[in-house]
Formats: structure tokens, C-alpha cells, sequence
């Protein structure tokens, strides 16, 4: 594999360079990207076999993160998202990481939960005594319903009984799921196992579900960044670790404020999340309770000035679930999320888990470094420019051109954009 640097400039060239620069990166013959994503990589037909009522297909820009550096590998990183600057703004953030070695990430087991509420049990303690003690049967009942699960080396891990009160008690099953996000998998279990659950505490049955709470299967990820990474034109590097890390306490300190941390580290995540084809609403709902799982609203990530062997440095950990899969959902039938894969070199499940973690952590530094210092709009200005040019009608190498006057007359709104375009054109 090529290094981490050799995609310095990719943003400079067009987009069938970007392409063969990928290809060769991660070892594809030239052309297979743009076979694999004509038509967004999903054509009507298959759309219609997806979903219900289908009436077209949705096109958002696919992107790939450079830069990233993940448990000492080079890794590209496909990313489908509309908003303009995350994708730069994390790449850049995976280039300061790389300073210190990059990200270094680490999965739980890929256990899922799948949850069984009991109602009107009459005694919760004797309900989880006799669960407890039918363990070894529903391990038998829940491994039955999966086989192709247990033939892969995952299968049911073990029980929980969580008494609500109120004569409600919550029965966790544990089920390693692989490779696969696991959903339908968990569900089955859930279902096959339910009544019998039901029937050894006395109670009633009610909802058999996965729980998108998933956290028996996290991911933590760290780096540690030489301050001097940090620095920007105006501002050394050991000021910018102080500041970020000033920023993460207001995180902390603040649900408020914690709220849109969080939001910023979702911008590196859900971006890989779509790409891959996975579930990204479970992503974030997990995301969200584990954050408030101490029963108050937390920042996932946070970062602290540190004094390193050759100087001050910046440290950072995020910590979520994430519940992805490489295998089964809608992966199969979608060949931008299959290539999508292919590009990021995930082998495993946890190790795309790894990877949409890391480029949350990316994304989270990149935008308190930007908030702390000189605020998140001058960086923005540039490429919203673009789009308020593409708006005014600019084509072709126009809206490099108008973008650029409008950024640096600070003047990026559609009249403006107008006025510039009709100038070129020769107009007045
Ligand atoms: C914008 O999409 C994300 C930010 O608001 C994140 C943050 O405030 O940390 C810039």
C-alpha cells in the first residue's frame, strides 16, 4: 500500500484522476470505480427491490478521507455526506494525527443485544433465578435459530435479566454477530427464544427486539499529536492544544454544547457509515444514549494537553457502539457500497468500526480546532463559495473562479456570485 501522504493534492485534480489514484492505492484495475459507481452504484431495478414505493434513486457526493493512518496502516476512507468542509476538514485532521502516528483503535467482541421484555412478572427475583438457571438451554434454542452464525464462530454469548420494576423485566441476549451489523440476525434469536423466556419467568411476552444501545460491541480509539502539528499561520501549535482542549471541557461541562461536539464527531462517522451501506440511524441512536448513559448528555470524545517525551502534545479518545457489518443488509445489492468497502480495505467488521471511529475523532479535532482559533466560518467561506457559484449558473472552471473572488471579497451570496459571473463572461 501506498503511504498516507501520496494523496497530498488529490482536491487539485479531477475527479477521474482522484479515481485512478484510489484504484492504484488500494490495488483495483483502472476503470473498476467508475463501472462501480454508474448510477451511484444503484440502479432502478434494484432500488425498487430494496425498498417500497420506490420512485427513484438519491444521489449525494462520495468522497474519499485521505490521510488516515489507523493502527499504523494507510487507509482511504469513502465518505458519502452533502456537507461541504468535512471531508477536507477531516483529511486535514488525519494529516496532524499523522504526526504522531496516527489513530490507534481498538473493537469489543461484536456482540449484539437482543432484548425480551417480560411483563407482569409477579417476582423479578425469581423470575432471573429460574432465566439463570435455563441458560444453558436458551444458549441451545438461540444457537438453533442461527446456525449459519454459529458455523462463521458467532452465535449466543450469554443472558442478562434486567429487573425495570413495576413487575417489568428486560432479558438481554447476547449474540456475537461477525461480520454482519446483525439486526435480522438478533431479531430471529429474540423471537425463537422469547416465548420460552416468558414461559420460565411466568410472565408476559411483550416486545422481542434488538436494543440499538449496543454496548457490548464499542470502539475506542486514541491519538496523541505533537503540539507543532497543530499550528496554523497565526497561531502556534501548543496555543491550539490549549485551546482545544478548553473547547472539549465546555463539551463536557455543558450538555449543550456536548450536543454539537457530538454532531461534529457524527460528521466523520455517518458519512463512512452510508458509504459502507450500513445502518446509519442505528449508529447514531447508539451513539446518542451512550452519551447520555450516566443519565446526563456527554461528549463522546475529549482531549487533553499532555507534556510527551519530545514536547507538548495533544491527546484524544473517542468511545462509542458501533454496530456495522461487511457482509448481508443492503451491501449486497449496492455496488458504490460494495466498492465502497473494497476502497477502505475493511476485513472485518470491527475494523470498519475502527476506521468510521477514527475519522470521528478526525472530525471532532478538526472542528474545535477551527471553533477555538479563528472560528469555523473563514474555512467554511471557500467552499460554500462554490456552491453559491454553481447556484448563480457558473460551469466548468467559472466556479473555481467566481468562488475565489467571492471568498476573498468576503462577499459569498448569490447576487454577488451573479455580478462576478456576468464580469467574466464579459458581461457589465
Ligand atoms: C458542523 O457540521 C459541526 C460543528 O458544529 C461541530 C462542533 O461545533 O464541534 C462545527
Amino acid at each position: 500500500m501506498t503511504s498516507a501522504s501520496s494523496f497530498s493534492g488529490l482536491h487539485k485534480v479531477g475527479v477521474s484522476e482522484r479515481r485512478g489514484a484510489v484504484e492504484r492505492h488500494v490495488g483495483l484495475t483502472a476503470g473498476a470505480m467508475q463501472e462501480a459507481l454508474q448510477e451511484g452504484g444503484l440502479d432502478l431495478q434494484t432500488a425498487d427491490k430494496l425498498i417500497e414505493n420506490v420512485v427513484g434513486t438519491y444521489a449525494l457526493p462520495l468522497a474519499v478521507g485521505v490521510h488516515m493512518v489507523l493502527n499504523g496502516e494507510a487507509r482511504v476512507v469513502p465518505m458519502v455526506v452533502e456537507e461541504p468542509s468535512v471531508v477536507a476538514a477531516a483529511s486535514a485532521a488525519c494529516k496532524m494525527a499523522g504526526k504522531g502516528g496516527g489513530f490507534t483503535a481498538e473493537a469489543d467482541a461484536p456482540v449484539m443485544i437482543a432484548q425480551v421484555q417480560l411483563d407482569e412478572v409477579s417476582d423479578a427475583v425469581r423470575a432471573r433465578a429460574s432465566i439463570e438457571q435455563h441458560a444453558d438451554e436458551l444458549s441451545r434454542m438461540a444457537d438453533e435459530a442461527m446456525p449459519g452464525m454459529v458455523a462463521r464462530g458467532g452465535g449466543m454469548r450469554g443472558v442478562e435479566v434486567r429487573d425495570l420494576g413495576g413487575g417489568m423485566v428486560a432479558v438481554h441476549l447476547l449474540v456475537d454477530c461477525r461480520d454482519a451489523m446483525g439486526a435480522n440476525i438478533v431479531n430471529t434469536v429474540a423471537e425463537t427464544v422469547g416465548p420460552r423466556i416468558a414461559e420460565l419467568a411466568g410472565a408476559t411476552l411483550g416486545l422481542r427486539i434488538l436494543s440499538n444501545l449496543a454496548d457490548h460491541r464499542k470502539v475506542r480509539v486514541r491519538c496523541t499529536i505533537p503540539a507543532s502539528a497543530l499550528a496554523s499561520a497565526d497561531w502556534p501549535g501548543e496555543e491550539v492544544a490549549a485551546a482545544v482542549e478548553r473547547a472539549s471541557r465546555f463539551a463536557e461541562a455543558d450538555p449543550y454544547r456536548a450536543a454539537t461536539h457530538n454532531k461534529g464527531i457524527m460528521n466523520g462517522i455517518d458519512p463512512v457509515v452510508i458509504a459502507t451501506g450500513n445502518d446509519w440511524r442505528a449508529v447514531e441512536a447508539g451513539a446518542h444514549a451512550y452519551a447520555a448513559r450516566t443519565g446526563r448528555y456527554e461528549p463522546l470524545a475529549t482531549w487533553r494537553v499532555a507534556r510527551g517525551s519530545d514536547g507538548v502534545v495533544l491527546e484524544g479518545g473517542l468511545e462509542l457502539p458501533m454496530a456495522l457489518g461487511i457482509v448481508g443488509g443492503t451491501l449486497g445489492q449496492h455496488r458504490a457500497a460494495k466498492m465502497a468497502l473494497r476502497v477502505c480495505g475493511a476485513r472485518s467488521a470491527a475494523e470498519l468500526g475502527m476506521l468510521a471511529a477514527s475519522m470521528g475523532l478526525a472530525s471532532n479535532l478538526a472542528a474545535l480546532r477551527a471553533l477555538s482559533t479563528e472560528g469555523i466560518q473563514r474555512g467554511h467561506m471557500s467552499l460554500h463559495a462554490r456552491s453559491v457559484a454553481l447556484a448563480a449558473g457558473a460551469i466548468g472552471d467559472e466556479v473555481e473562479r467566481v468562488a475565489a473572488e467571492l471568498a476573498r471579497a468576503r462577499r459569498v451570496h448569490r447576487a454577488e456570485a451573479e455580478r462576478v459571473l456576468r464580469r467574466l463572461r464579459g458581461g457589465a
